[in-house]
């Protein structure tokens, strides 16, 4: 691991010359100051420090790192046991000085930083800064140029990454299988959820955010787990491991609570699979995310016209943004150590230099828009959904009026929501898909779900 971290400082060096401070942050109390959410270190700290500390800096200069961190206060050992010390910290990591926090103040002048979450970590650093730190967005200076910097080195995963990134995709993989043989026995959403859930943790590992296990697949970020599960309902679940040192997988599997699947469940499920199979067959070094974003949209909309739901030329349509009715956000986003990696910058990763997002409806919900090169990883999660708030809107009734055939699409009524979404690594051939030990043809999820 020192090696890796070694090299990762030595690039950055490379590319800016002013010192560097990261914050890994701290975490957040729930009521009394002992009683915290589960501490979650920040991304940038731990691509360059390589282990989830918590209230402790890293400075970064030239590739030399010093470690800022305090030792354990002598009660720690009564309620937390035998922590480690700051020097067996440092050794750890690699670091060539070690320090107290309280000395950090003497080591910022001329440093960039990149905010922190936690509303107090990012006081701190406002503070010892004495200069703003503008959450989401730098906007210019020393911080923009870390920020670009740090986007440069994370776009693109070194070896060490993707072992963890491997490890991920594959609890996940497990993860959603446990959860397709639960659900014959299940009642609720919750029961799915925690059947999921219990292999990542068996694993030592946590979520890489808030799982989605919802028979209401429509709501995007669909985070209840009280709904019942009924024989005609499609369970949508999109669960994803983090390992102990951060890296994150993303899967979505949408299945029939029956274990089969009805016609019209099939005929969209399919749609759905087929511009999956497409982006996936087309991702390669040198190839436009944005491209194929596209080609889902316009392979949905083919589908879609097959099945008579929309009415014109698919590409047409996808020009009027037709497809966003059912499809309406990107095909993905950037994977590593963060679900949306580096997503805490704004669009600086997600965006190539000098391009920015669409206000269309069909294409402002695109998180990554970059030539795709080797060692990116990326999802792929195409989907159709029945959003109640877009098809039931009168202004959308009557924009669309003669492209949508609505009593057709009544017909489609036990499809609220399917979205199926794997892992794909470019590579310098074409792409490798991380979690492709996770089937998603239908009559192969049929058979996992079991019944
Ligand atoms: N899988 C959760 C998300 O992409 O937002």
């Amino acid at each position: 691991m020192q090696t890796t971290l070694h090299q990762r400082r030595q690039k950055l060096a490379e590319i800016i010359d002013f010192p560097t401070v990261l914050w890994s942050g701290n975490s957040s109390p729930r009521n009394f100051p002992a009683n915290t959410f589960p501490h979650r270190a920040n991304s940038h700290f731990l691509y360059f420090a390589g282990i989830p500390l918590e209230n402790a800096a890293i400075r970064l200069e030239s590739g030399k790192l010093q470690l800022f961190i305090d030792d354990p206060h002598p009660s720690s050992a009564l309620w937390h046991g035998e922590t480690p010390t700051r020097e067996e910290i440092a050794a750890k990591i690699g670091a060539d000085e070690a320090k107290t926090m309280a000395e950090l103040g003497n080591y910022l002048e001329n440093a960039a930083t990149v905010p922190v979450q936690d509303a107090a970590t990012w006081t701190q650093q406002t503070q010892l800064l004495n200069r703003p730190v503008f959450p989401k967005n730098p906007r210019s200076g020393i911080d923009l140029e870390l920020a670009k910097a740090i986007v440069s080195l994370r776009l693109t995963h070194d070896a060490a990454a993707l072992v963890e990134l491997r490890k991920a995709a594959n609890v996940s993989v497990t993860a959603h299988k446990a959860g397709m043989a639960a659900t014959s026995s299940a009642k609720l959403e919750a029961e799915v959820r925690a059947a999921m859930e219990a292999v990542i943790m068996g694993q030592n590992m946590t979520t890489a955010y808030t799982s989605i296990v919802t028979v209401h697949g429509e709501v995007l970020h669909n985070n209840h787990y009280y709904h019942s599960l009924q024989p005609g309902d499609l369970l949508l679940a999109d669960v994803g491991a983090e390992t102990q040192t951060g890296w994150a997988a993303d899967i979505t599997r949408t299945w029939p609570v029956s274990g089969k699947f009805s016609s019209t469940q099939r005929d969209i499920y399919d749609i759905v699979l087929a511009a999956h199979d497409a982006c996936i067959q087309n991702i390669a070094p040198g190839v436009e995310y944005a491209d194929i974003h596209l080609l889902a949209a316009t392979t949905i909309a083919e589908g879609l016209v097959d099945l008579g739901i929309l009415q014109g030329k698919p590409e047409d349509l996808v020009k009027m943004d037709l497809h966003a009715l059912f499809f309406p956000h990107g095909i993905g986003h950037l994977l590593g150590l963060d679900v949306h990696d580096m997503e805490d910058l704004g669009d600086i990763a997600g965006y190539d230099q000098g391009r920015s997002r669409s206000s269309r409806f069909g294409l402002s919900y695109l998180r990554l828009n970059r030539p795709l090169r080797a060692g990116m990883l990326v999802t792929i999660e195409p989907g159709f959904y029945q959003v109640p708030a877009i098809l039931n809107n009168p202004k959308t009734r009557d924009q669309y009026q003669y492209l949508v055939n609505w009593e057709r699409l009544a017909q489609f009524a036990d499809v609220r929501g399917i979205r199926i979404e794997d892992d794909v690594l470019v590579t310098e051939l074409g792409s490798e898909v991380l979690t492709a030990a996770l089937p998603n043809q239908a009559s192969a999820v049929e058979d996992l779900v079991g019944c």
